[in-house]
């Protein structure tokens, strides 16, 4: 299936150049994503040397798989850094998060093609109890002085509400890839070196050294922008992983658009939804509800999405289907400044990081100049804060652990290996030794080792984007064993297969 997003699709090729040969300088920033090249602009704004390095396109990341939402909220609601760390700390986020938006907006300007328009959110409930939250969020937001307002009913176009609706006003939403691809061109204006296709094989953080496949960087300080940072971090213990799916469809005929918004519907068939104008087309973009990675059936998963919206929104056919992954905190800040390996990390973004992201770039900046923000203090990565996630940290460490003994193999003798039929796959174990294995479209067999190279565990099947995916911190490998996403530096073990 053609997984490309409505943003991807229709913004420029950005044609920055691979690393060719060794380099040193300043700065090196791992990954184009919002937060990586918007680093990079900043840095190269001082005036430091810095490099970035993106292993695929500026954008190919999450950030252009994500809705293209701006908001000063946070997607778990604001009540739960409320109840957590109190209402100080909230204030922060949000005054963080507006700041981050409001830069967005700056940089925009004179981008026609980012789309950056301000617009409300909207969280809305279907059922009683799904409406707690939403009265939670109007209370929390007015406790903190957001200028929240309480309406009686849904815009027109969406499924009715069971209770009070929020409004949060003069929020934004803007086309995040085609922000980003001018973003880096900024970058590289202002002196960044930018590569793409330059993924980083192997990081030495003890000599600050990164290597690729056509050069190496010697760097004073490395900043792992890569949304889950590479290798092994405290922090993957604490963050669970979830995958979500999207969908652009054709807006639904005649005048029922819903118009520029950010609509949250709440619920267990929640949806988020926004409008876009783009080369002449309108759509109605919808993303759904979050699952585990590598333990659930990706399929079902984009059906039950695309069911959900047929059956409340009537809207046209499909054009694009998508998805990503995110990682959540387990107390509801970010990860954001040096870790324990002495590079600096940003994560833990939840569904909010286009904000996030901006919000880390500023930071780590802010840290690399010299200055100790306040923010950044609170969202420094060894924080421990044993009771304010502890029942979180468990539930997650449980699945991990669980991942990591279940035996998924689905098939036990190697005839079936040579059987295998073109786009079928298999988890084979045959004479002591384990193998995943599909076969393209094309008759290619692949065979590579189940064991994810990031901490040993076993990867399924996903069958939506023919990956191997790993359920415990999110690594993500191509049928040849090559990384796509997440911590795993190191690519799948190819194994060689005799079939005779
Ligand atoms: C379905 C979905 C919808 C979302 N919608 C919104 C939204 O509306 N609003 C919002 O605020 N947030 C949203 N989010 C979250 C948001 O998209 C992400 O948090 C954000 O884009 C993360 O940006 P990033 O730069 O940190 O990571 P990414 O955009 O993932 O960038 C990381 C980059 O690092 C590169 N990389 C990885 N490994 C290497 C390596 N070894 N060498 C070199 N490069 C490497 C990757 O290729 C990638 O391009 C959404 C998330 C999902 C899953
Ligand atoms: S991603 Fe950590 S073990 Fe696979």
């Amino acid at each position: 299936m053609d997984t490309t997003s409505v943003w991807r699709t229709a913004a420029p090729a950005t044609g920055f150049g691979m690393l060719q040969g060794d380099t040193q300088c300043d700065v090196l920033v791992i990954g184009g994503g919002i937060t990586g090249v918007t680093l990079a602009l900043l840095l190269a704004q001082q005036g430091r040397r810095t490099v970035l390095l993106e292993a695929g396109e500026i954008g190919s990341g999450t950030t252009g798989h994500s809705t293209g939402n701006l908001y000063v909220t946070l997607s778990q609601g604001l009540s739960t850094v409320l109840s957590r760390w109190g209402e100080q700390v909230a204030r922060e986020v949000v005054a963080e998060r507006r700041a981050a938006m409001e830069f967005v907006e700056a940089q925009a300007q004179g981008m026609p093609e980012a789309a950056f328009r301000r617009c409300p959110l909207v969280l809305y409930a279907r059922s009683v109890r799904d409406q707690a939250h939403v009265d939670g969020e109007i209370q929390a937001l007015t406790r903190i002085g957001c200028p929240v307002r309480r309406e009686d009913r849904a815009p027109a176009g969406l499924p009715p509400a069971r209770g009070a609706v929020l409004v949060l006003p003069d929020q934004a939403q803007f086309q995040p890839q085609a922000y980003l691809a001018q973003l880096a061109r900024r970058a590289a204006q202002a002196g960044a070196a930018v590569h793409e296709h330059s993924r980083v094989l192997e990081i030495d953080t003890g000599a600050r050294v990164a290597v690729t496949a056509t050069g190496t960087v010697k760097a004073g300080e490395i900043v792992m922008a890569t949304h889950s940072p590479k290798g092994v971090h405290l922090v993957h213990a604490e963050m669970p992983v979830h995958r979500e799916y999207g969908v652009a469809f054709e807006a639904p005929p005649g005048n029922t658009d819903i118009g520029p918004g950010i609509f949250w519907w709440h619920g267990d068939e929640g949806l988020s939804m926004r409008t876009l104008e783009q080369q002449g087309r309108r759509y109605l973009i919808c993303v759904g509800q979050e699952h585990k990675p590598g333990a659930h059936n990706a399929k079902a998963a984009l059906m039950a999405l695309e069911a959900a919206a047929a059956s409340y929104l009537s809207p046209g056919p499909a054009r694009f289907r998508w998805s990503a992954q995110n990682y959540r905190p387990h107390d509801g800040l970010p990860y954001i400044g040096r870790d324990h390996t002495g590079c600096f990390i940003a994560t833990g973004f939840s569904t909010d990081g286009l904000t996030w992201g901006t919000a880390a770039a500023r930071l780590i900046a802010a840290q690399l100049a010299g200055q100790r923000p306040a923010f950044g203090e609170r969202c420094a990565p060894g924080r421990f804060t044993p009771i304010k996630g502890a029942r979180n940290l468990l539930e997650e460490n449980l699945t991990t652990a669980k991942a990591l003994f279940k035996d998924y193999l689905t098939r036990g003798q190697k005839e079936h290996l040579s059987s295998l039929a073109p786009g079928d796959s298999a988890l084979v174990e045959f004479e002591g030794e384990s193998f995943a294995a599909y076969r393209s479209p094309q008759g290619e067999l692949f065979a590579v080792s189940p064991v994810c190279t990031h901490m040993g565990c076993k990867v399924h099947w996903n069958s939506v984007e023919t990956s191997w995916d790993c359920p415990c911190h999110g690594s993500r490998f191509r049928p040849d064993g090559s990384v796509i996403e997440g911590p795993a530096l190191k690519p799948l073990r190819r194994k060689p297969i005799a079939l005779g």
